[in-house]
């Protein structure tokens, strides 16, 4: 399973990184707004940072919602850097745009997918992944890992070469259901990747070895 980080924070992204289990990120425009870039220029400098961390596939959403605005900014936007992902949304025009670019070999991320039918379309017209959106189906009381079952089972059927990238994760179960079901990528925020390492069996366990040791060798505990 590939790991991308949910978020367009850099510091976040560098420590996500550095813990060298990262393959990719994710940005939506709430994410840019969230760390105060605007500005069409300033847009594109941060992408240009985000891709300057990372080894590839970063994600980075167009903002029109015509076939024509979404095709002028996913090819800016790929300009950028060979590691951009163009992100489109699930629209009519949206799948356009993916055929569009899926046929000039740019890569697209189909994003706000909450149906089968959507992750069936997306493919069709040649995405590189769909983002199903689990926390937010949870939210209104549907299954977001079910949405995940259902696409894979389908995907299984077929050979689109399309990625399930499992989006709006917001716990470590989310992650792990995802994984036990097969899912190609999980896009999380820092703290669920992080939290993966988490047990307290595993910090006891630790503090009692590191007690043993200390106690055997006449040492204070950690030395
Ligand atoms: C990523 O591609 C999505 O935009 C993101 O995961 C949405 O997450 P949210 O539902 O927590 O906003």
């Amino acid at each position: 399973m590939k790991f991308f980080i949910d978020t367009a924070n850099l510091s976040e992204i560098q420590a996500a990184y550095d813990l060298g289990v990262l393959d990719g990120v994710t940005t939506n425009p709430s994410l840019m707004a969230k760390e105060g870039i605007a500005g069409e220029e300033n847009v594109m400098a941060h992408y240009k940072a985000i891709c300057d961390i990372v080894d590839d596939k970063v994600s980075a959403e167009v903002i029109a919602t015509d076939f024509e605005g979404m095709v002028r900014e996913g090819e800016e936007l790929a300009a950028i850097d060979p590691k951009i992902v163009v992100k489109i949304p699930m629209t009519k025009e949206g799948i356009k745009a993916v055929k569009y670019f899926s046929s000039k070999g740019i890569r697209t991320n189909c994003t706000l997918i909450f149906s089968v039918g959507q992750a069936l379309l997306a493919a069709k017209a040649g995405a590189t992944y769909i983002s199903p959106f689990l926390g937010r189906l949870d939210d209104i009381s549907a299954s977001g890992v079910g949405l995940i079952q259902e696409i894979k089972q389908v995907f299984d059927n077929y050979d689109f070469g399309t990625e399930i990238l499992c989006a709006s994760i917001r716990h470590t179960m989310h992650l792990v259901e995802c994984a036990k079901l097969g899912a190609d990528v999980a896009t999380c925020p820092l703290s669920v990747i992080v939290g993966l390492s988490n047990h307290p069996l595993t910090d006891s366990g630790l503090a009692k070895f590191l007690a043993d040791h200390a106690s055997a060798n006449n040492a204070p505990v950690g030395a």
